[in-house]
């Protein structure tokens, strides 16, 4: 059964904008992003909204629906009840382009500085073996569809935008923590390099990140947490420390 719903959203750019309401007609089983596309074919043609799948899987379409960091195609409507108004904004941590379009570029910076997997050399492509094991510890990580809400929610960077150059977020740290497990991978300090030249210790495991994966990943549990007890175990047990000595 159809109803007609309040939808309160945010028009503007980096410089200026504020939010616009709008009274839109709603079907039975739609989502957010329904929504907001009957918006544009119906009254605001302009409305700006990155999205391509529809199906929770490019990770283009985050935002913030009454303040909450989602994917507009994964968000049902009745989720809300049909009094509700619903608000939906770009996400925080990012610049506007325009309206719910987000200048995403920081992370794909940080994507940049994570050294790529580096296999054994007399390896070819084919003739890596892996205990099942280390497959699934790492296929949970690689579920990621990088809609980086996660990298807008962590307040590391969401309350402070000077920390963006030292800190890489929860999606990229995950990165280095999925190598840094990885069997065949001979780049062999990633979990220091986390510390040093990613800002591994700025996160203190909130879990917030983990809150708004849209997949389900826990991002600290299994991820950060584990990075930082290597970074711990490689710097202050001794028994590590003597181990690592007669290599230096
Ligand atoms: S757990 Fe760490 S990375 Fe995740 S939101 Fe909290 S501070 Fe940020
Ligand atoms: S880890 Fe989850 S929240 Fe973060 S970018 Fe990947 S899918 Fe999105
Ligand atoms: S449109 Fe692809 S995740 Fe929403």
């Amino acid at each position: 059964m159809g109803y007609k719903a309040r939808f309160r959203v945010w028009r503007g750019d980096d410089a200026d904008g504020d939010l616009h309401d709008y009274t839109v007609e709603v079907n039975e089983g739609e989502v957010v992003l329904d929504v907001i596309h009957r918006l544009q074919a119906t009254q605001a043609p302009d409305l700006a909204v990155r999205w391509n799948c529809k199906a929770g899987k490019c990770g283009s379409c985050s935002a913030e629906i009454n303040g909450r960091p989602r994917l507009l195609c994964m968000t049902r409507m009745s989720t809300f009840t049909e009094a509700e108004i619903v608000t939906v904004t770009p996400m925080r941590t990012f610049p506007v382009i325009r309206d719910l379009v987000t200048d995403v570029s920081y992370n794909y910076q940080k994507a940049r500085e994570v050294p790529a997997f580096r296999p054994p050399e007399d390896l070819a492509p084919g003739e890596y073996r892996m205990q099942q094991i280390d497959v699934q510890r790492s296929q949970e990580f690689r579920k990621c569809i990088e809609c980086f809400l996660c990298q807008n929610t962590c307040h590391v960077v969401r309350d402070h935008e000077d920390n963006k150059t030292n800190f890489s977020g929860p999606r990229f740290l995950m990165r280095i923590a999925e190598l840094d497990m990885h069997p065949l991978d001979t780049h062999d300090n990633r979990a220091q390099e986390a510390k040093e030249d990613h800002g591994l210790g700025f996160c203190n495991i909130t879990k917030c990140c983990t809150e708004v994966c849209p997949e389900h990943i826990k991002i600290t549990d299994n991820a950060l947490i584990p990075l930082k007890e290597r970074v711990a175990d490689r710097s202050y047990d001794p028994l590590m420390r003597l181990f690592r000595k007669p290599k230096k």
